[in-house]
């Protein structure tokens, strides 16, 4: 059974400026200690006009959390106004590329085939995609949830090299209980993260399928994170509202201390 990290992500979406991102960061690492980093990989995702300022503090700081992005543009560069490349990513010292959020899918008109483009792109830069997966309520309640989510994992790693595979990280993501304070049950999370470990496994063999991360999101807080952590095939949390408070996050990352 290979060493899975957890790996615990803060997405904090369209938040924070990058002078409250810097205060944010510097909360975290006063927070996390030597034992935290060496039991689980933290990253945080900005917005992108806070990255260069994050990059500049890890590393003055010494702070060995992780810099991530949400998003990015598929082509390496060109006439796509408003877009961010990977590349560009890369030379931030971006680890983590969040890839297709069910905020890009659902508002911003992303298809299977651009996340598709995008997790290609972020791997050609030689950052690890964290690609999102889930399912609404409607496809819920209609029992689709394990075609929608399977299809989702197929196509979005469709062209995608076995050994790329394992280095990846799934984030399952219901819909539903994304900033609603609703969340899936702890054995319900565990079967759909199950069903995306035995789809990679059919698509990329059981190698990948024992390696790739699997993260849990959607209402995660420091309450409800050991009981999901606990769950055979969740590696780790993709956390949006809670990450934006460092107290928060940092109680998050100490899931295996307990909770509150
Ligand atoms: P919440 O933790 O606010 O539900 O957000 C989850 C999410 O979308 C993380 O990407």
């Amino acid at each position: 059974m290979p060493d899975r990290r957890p790996l615990i992500s803060g997405n904090w979406k369209m938040h924070h400026n990058h002078f409250e991102a810097i205060q944010s960061v510097q909360k975290l690492s006063y927070r996390l200690t030597k034992d935290d980093y060496e039991e689980v990989d933290v990253s945080v995702h900005p917005p992108f006009t806070d990255i260069r300022s994050i990059q500049t503090l890890l590393q003055s700081e010494k702070i060995p959390v992780e810099l991530g992005a949400q998003n990015c543009h598929w082509e390496p560069k060109g006439a796509f106004t408003g877009e961010v490349a990977a590349g560009m990513l890369a030379k931030l010292d971006v680890t983590y590329v969040i890839v297709g959020h069910s905020e890009r899918r659902e508002l911003f008109g992303e298809t299977d085939e651009m996340v598709n483009n995008k997790v290609k792109a972020v791997l050609k830069a030689e950052m690890t995609p964290i690609m999102c997966v889930g399912e609404t309520l409607d496809e819920r309640q209609a029992d689709q949830t394990e075609t929608k989510v399977a299809g989702q994992v197929v196509a979005g790693l469709a062209g995608v090299k076995p050994e790329q595979v394992a280095s990846m990280v799934i984030a399952y993501e219901p819909i539903w209980a994304i900033g609603t304070g609703e969340n899936a049950t702890p054995a319900d999370a565990q079967a759909v993260c199950a069903l995306v470990r035995s789809t990679v496994a059919e698509k990329a063999g059981a190698d990948a399928a024992a390696a790739v991360r699997i993260q849990y999101g959607g209402s995660v807080k420091p309450g409800n994170a050991p009981e999901l952590m606990a769950q055979p095939d969740i590696d780790g949390a993709l956390v949006g509202g809670a990450s934006l408070e460092a107290d928060d996050f940092a109680r998050i990352v100490q899931y295996r201390l307990g909770g509150d």
